[in-house]
């Protein structure tokens, strides 16, 4: 039996064994009562009983194992021409500042504190921070507009929100102070307090009695200790994508998710204490938290916050760049990054001008790794080519080639197998297991491992409804796919309103929400089409209501401006055709589905059950006057 069997059937028959021994990798407190808490599905609880710190296990800790001089964190940002090295010493006293500058504050154990900052160490400090005191973090993302944050405000409720003033985006300059205080003004709840950091490029006013220097603050307060926090406490709330305009807001524990992902560093990533390991992210999206902040403090790596873009920052040379001069070892990016990167550099001329020579592997996630992109990346890196599978819910590798335990023959199009701890399987509607190659919704068996989503924000009830209740003793992933006879995965996408715009995850359904609040727009439907760079783009089919007077043009370009300002730029919502009628079902259901096959000139059925078949004609037609099918 190979490596990889061998561990993947212990992790999965014996998971109490399996991940009562991953845990040695962490410091406790006091150890656990029960490594699994059962004893109420599908609500499991890990290593139930026992108390730790995450800062201590990320930070602290290292400084007592001769890593007190090692760089934990690299901030390299080409868009304010900075490089800004922190030791651990020196990222634990800043650390323990701020965590001085919450509790002044009055933030405590329990209390939530949004995160409204740029890809700078901040960022990392804010959140290690909240970890440090046991406060609940949610780190929103510095693309959402005022009104995507207003809503995360109104559901985690924080004492405190972090910002930053503002930042450089590529070539623009963002403030982030008139969006934190629009926000505001929006919501429902007003935090006690806004601490700001004040960036060189952009001052942010100052201007309510609840704004807070960053540095002033800095200047006169007590360092703080960690705080012992339950392995079951909440570490951080991250609000992603449903299929509504109201985000899941995705729960994360302490102690399964550092188990979780200090395993999967050596497991999946093949890094150790000392290795530089960098993920080309963003701090408000999972792969953020988990693999540019805690994944490589927990296992005393060095991490890289990039402030910059595959391209244009200056060139599509930037990654190669920053792994030759930093000794990357592992770069984990979206297959995005580099269409653009190839779309700019097809034969790799930037990437022939560095010594890439300590840069072992490079992993990609986020979305679909296209065959054409996997076998452009191969034959320009020659090194391995990794994709790998999962969600914000379950915060690490669903699927991956695990490189530290076997490297198993790739096939183009599969993230390879499932990663120990994730028992998949596919089933089809009926809830019924289907064999090789036979195509349905790809699902875990419960218990899902550690470092998962024990259940969403304030919703148990959402939690069973979204995830566990339309098959049984199995997570949903809302993905379709399926298993070859070697078990490798092919996930095919998602099956609900959910898309993915250059790896991003953004919800269909949201953006119609806002559209259908035009005063002409009688009702719409909003899809993803298939896009060469961002993998998908959204596209907005709109009926208007009886006798609204409306010029075609300045309507297109009202729903372009109401989805930037409510949603955000990142959305990338461009296109919109109005069109008579939309396709249903005879009772009613808009066919989604069957628009996103003719705009991407895939074959479709007829569905039995559509009210007027007509109404195809008419959505083909309009689709084609706005270029789809593009191939
Ligand atoms: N703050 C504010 N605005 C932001 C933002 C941020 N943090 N990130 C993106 N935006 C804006 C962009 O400026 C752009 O605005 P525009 O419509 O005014 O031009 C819009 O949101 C769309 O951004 P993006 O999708 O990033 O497009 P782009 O054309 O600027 O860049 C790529 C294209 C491919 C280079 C870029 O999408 C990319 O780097 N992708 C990799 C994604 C990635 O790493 N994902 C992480 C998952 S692992
Ligand atoms: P997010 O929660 O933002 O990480 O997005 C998760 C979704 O992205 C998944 O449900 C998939 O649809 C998609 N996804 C992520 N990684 C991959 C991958 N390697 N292959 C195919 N789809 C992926």
């Amino acid at each position: 039996m190979g490596r990889y069997k061998e561990i993947f059937a212990k992790s999965v028959e014996e998971p109490e064994a399996f991940w009562g021994k991953a845990a040695e990798g962490i410091d406790w407190y006091k150890t656990w009562d029960k490594v699994l808490d059962d004893s109420t599905p599908p609500f499991y609880r890990w290593f139930a009983g026992a108390e730790m710190n995450t800062c201590y296990n990320a930070v602290d800790r290292h400084l007592e194992r001769g890593r007190a001089d090692q760089v934990a964190i690299i901030y390299d940002s080409p868009v304010t021409n900075t490089i800004q090295k922190f030791t651990y010493q020196e990222l634990r006293d800043l650390v323990a500042t701020f965590a001085g500058v919450l509790k002044g504050q009055g933030v405590k154990k329990g209390d939530t504190v949004i995160i409204y900052m740029p890809m700078i160490p901040q960022a990392a400090i804010a959140m290690l921070a909240c970890a440090r005191l046991g406060a609940i973090h949610s780190v929103v993302f510095g693309g959402f507009a005022a009104n995507e944050l207003a809503i995360r405000i109104d559901h985690s409720q924080p004492k405190v929100i972090v910002t930053a003033s503002g930042a450089v985006e590529g070539k623009k300059l963002i403030e982030y102070k008139p969006l934190l205080d629009k926000a505001i003004e929006i919501a429902k709840h007003t935090p006690e307090k806004c601490i700001i950091y004040q960036r060189p490029m952009v001052k942010a006013p100052l201007n309510h009695e609840r704004d807070l220097d960053w540095e002033k603050l800095a200047a006169d307060a007590e360092p703080a200790e960690c705080v012992p926090v339950k392995a079951t406490d909440p570490l951080y709330i991250l609000y992603t994508s449903g299929t509504t305009g109201m985000p899941k807001g995705v729960v994360r524990d302490n102690g399964g998710h550092a188990v979780a992902l200090n395993w999967s560093m050596e497991n999946i990533y093949d890094v150790r204490g000392g290795d530089v390991y960098w993920a080309a992210s963003d701090v408000g999206w999972v792969v953020g938290h988990s693999y540019i902040i805690y994944g490589p403090l927990l296992r005393g790596c060095t991490t890289i916050i990039y402030e910059g873009k595959p391209i244009g920052t200056p060139d599509p040379g930037a990654f190669w760049r920053v792994i030759s001069q930093h000794g990357v070892k592992v770069l984990f990016t979206a297959p995005t990054a580099f269409r653009a990167i190839k779309k700019e550099d097809p034969d790799g001329a930037y990437f022939k001008e560095y010594d890439l020579s300590d840069f072992k592997y490079l992993f990609l996630a986020g979305e679909r790794l296209d065959p054409d992109t996997y076998h452009w990346a191969c034959k320009m890196l020659h090194r391995p080519v990794i994709d790998h599978w999962w969600q914000t819910e379950t915060g690490w590798a669903i699927a991956a080639n695990c490189m530290g335990i076997e490297q198993m023959p790739i096939k183009p199009g599969s993230p390879t197998v499932a990663v120990p701890g994730y028992d998949v399987c596919i089933l089809d509607d009926s809830g019924k297991e289907l064999g090789p190659h036979e195509e349905g919704n790809v699902v875990v068996k419960l218990p899902l491992p550690p470092g998962t989503l024990p259940t969403l924000y304030k919703d148990d009830e959402k939690f069973q409804r979204s995830y566990m209740s339309k098959f049984p003793g199995y997570y949903e992933t809302s993905d379709g796919g399926y298993l070859d006879e070697d078990g490798y995965i092919f996930v095919m996408g998602r099956v609900d309103d959910v898309i993915n715009i250059a790896g991003h995850r953004l919800s269909t359904g949201a953006m119609e929400e806002v559209i259908a609040t035009h005063p002409s727009v009688a009702e719409c439907a909003v899809f993803g089409t298939d896009d060469q760079l961002k993998g998908q783009l959204p596209v907005g089919l709109v009926v208007l209501k009886a006798g609204a007077v409306q010029d075609p043009d300045e309507l297109k370009t009202d729903l372009v401006k109401m989805v930037r300002n409510q949603i955000g730029p990142i959305a990338c919502y461009k296109e919109t055709s109005i069109v008579a009628r939309l396709p249903k079902t005879r009772s009613g259901k808009i066919l989604r589905g069957t628009m996103r096959a003719i705009a991407n000139g895939k074959e479709y059925r007829m569905p039995s059950t559509i009210d007027d078949p007509t109404t195809l004609d008419e959505i083909t037609a309009s689709l084609k006057e706005l270029g789809y099918p593009k191939r």
